[in-house]
């Protein structure tokens, strides 16, 4: 059935199977930054969303769910171990993050990723109507815009990296590094979080393909492929309308109370090493070792939501922290009053609003981040203008908030200390300015501005090609 205009492929559906505890099998929204950006557009826009539900072997028909249209793939085991967990991520995760943990390279996970590169462009070349719109979705899907391209010269193609792209020394690691590069490649528009990952994209195809480029065009198969940053943002009229609720209201208060009305330091992230999770939890014990902070005065809400949990580093990450947190409550906390609560599983959104109105200071201290969208969901959701955000200079974000945040470096646990304590001890009135120039920037570029940005530079035809370069 070729029927839909506007088609997404993402590796991710934006909801995922959970069993109740009644057995009863339901939709849960899935985990991350790429489906809470995609999610509301898609509401908004009417397009069939392309994906994996995550769980292996799981053969549905397309359904309709939260107001979108959804067509599921379905992974077999085999391609879950080796194209997810494996190629995706084990092999381009760490690499693309400024290889923080080591890359794994395995040929028997790159053939898996191309066998599901494939099975994803075939999907997509037979929703899309004719000159119909397909937008493919990160770093898991890197070889389906050539791939649809061969299948459906018609459509237009657009492709958005979540997370970043790596200079071309640590690209050039790649075995496979010309393929992935081709497979972008047979994008009409390939968009970026930061004007330096499009630079950097710019430049290897330079280097490794030998392209003509003008500027941030790159032509290439007598084509011109524009590349572009536009930085994702949150969707703002839904956390508004969350903050408003009075339900939300009394949770926050109710959590603050909870937790004996001390000040609230809150990092929320999935479960991963490139969150910066050890760095925060190893400043923060050290504010007791020092004695500038005493239990009971402050306490650290981490939620670390459960994430990719059969890749080793994963594995491994989890154990260190969950340590980390042991040795903490064991060193510093005292009976009733522990320094970290640490809650190993998901949230939904309602939850999450009532915790940032709740927190006194955002702890973000990813080593490497496309863009951190929990940074950027915070400041929306302090319209009181209360709330310090502590941010990693390595975020996407703190492009847009470094003037209102307190950037850190979360290499420099000291820095990181220093940070910390600046935050908890600012005046309300410097808290307000730097919240309010966050806000500003926030509330102008919104999830909607985000997509429309992108769209419009997909549908602006192509300029006069450049016969005389
Ligand atoms: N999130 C959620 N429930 C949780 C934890 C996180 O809904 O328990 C959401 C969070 O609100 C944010 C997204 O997951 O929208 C995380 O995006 P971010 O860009 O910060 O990081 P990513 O997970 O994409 O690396
Ligand atoms: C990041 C990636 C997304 C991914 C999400 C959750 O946001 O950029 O592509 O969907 O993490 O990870 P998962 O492996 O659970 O899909």
């Amino acid at each position: 059935s070729r029927g839909s205009e506007f088609v997404v492929v993402a590796n991710r559906l934006p909801v995922d199977r959970i069993v109740g505890e009644d057995g009863v099998p339901r939709w849960r929204r899935s985990p991350g930054g790429l489906v809470s950006a995609i999610a509301p557009v898609m509401r908004r826009r009417n397009g069939t969303w392309i994906g994996w539900t995550g769980a292996p072997d799981e053969h549905l028909e397309p359904f309709e769910e939260d107001g979108m249209s959804l067509v599921p793939i379905s992974q077999s085991a085999e391609d879950v171990e080796l194209y997810y967990e494996g190629f995706s991520n084990a092999t381009l995760w760490p690499l693309y993050h400024d290889v923080v943990a080591p890359p794994v390279y395995d040929r028997a996970m790159w053939d898996a990723y191309v066998r599901v590169n494939r099975r994803f462009a075939e999907a997509a070349a037979e929703v899309a109507s004719e000159g119909g719109i397909v937008w493919v979705q990160d770093y898991q899907l890197q070889l389906v815009p050539a791939m649809l391209r061969d299948l459906r010269p018609d459509l237009r193609i657009g492709f958005f990296l979540h997370i970043p792209f790596p200079p071309v020394e640590l690209f050039w690691q790649l075995p496979w590094r010309r393929r992935i590069l081709e497979g972008l490649l047979g994008a009409d528009l390939v968009g970026f979080q930061l004007p330096g990952a499009a630079a950097n994209f710019v430049r290897l195809c330079k280097r490794l393909l030998d392209t003509r480029n003008i500027k941030q065009d790159v032509l290439w198969d007598g084509r011109v492929v524009r590349a572009r940053a536009f930085p994702i943002s949150v969707d703002v009229s839904e956390l508004d309308d969350l903050v408003a609720r009075p339900e939300v209201r009394e949770r926050a208060q109710e959590i603050r109370s909870d937790l004996g009305d001390c000040t609230l330091l809150l990092g929320v992230d999935r479960l991963d090493y490139t969150k910066g999770i050890r760095q925060r939890l190893e400043a923060f014990g050290e504010l007791f070792e020092d004695g500038h902070l005493k239990p009971g005065e402050a306490v650290f809400v981490q939620i670390a939501t459960p994430s990719r949990e059969r890749v080793e580093q994963y594995q491994l990450l989890r154990e260190e922290i969950e340590q980390e947190v042991g040795r903490l409550n064991g060193d510093y906390g005292e009976i009733g009053f522990p320094v970290v609560h640490y809650m190993h599983s998901s949230y939904d959104r309602a939850e999450l609003a009532a915790l940032y109105l709740a927190a006194d200071v955002m702890v973000v201290t990813p080593l490497r981040d496309g863009m951190n969208l929990v940074a950027k969901e915070y400041v929306a959701c302090r319209a009181d203008l209360r709330g310090a955000l502590v941010l990693s200079e390595f975020t996407g974000a703190a492009d847009e908030l470094k003037r209102g945040a307190f950037l850190v470096n979360p290499y420099d646990i000291d820095g990181l200390k220093e940070r910390l304590l600046e935050a908890l001890g600012a005046e309300p009135a410097e808290l307000a300015r730097r919240m309010r120039s966050m806000r500003r920037r926030v509330l102008e570029h919104d999830v909607d501005r985000w997509a429309h940005a992108f769209l419009s530079e997909l549908e602006r035809p192509e300029r006069e090609r450049p016969d005389d370069v």
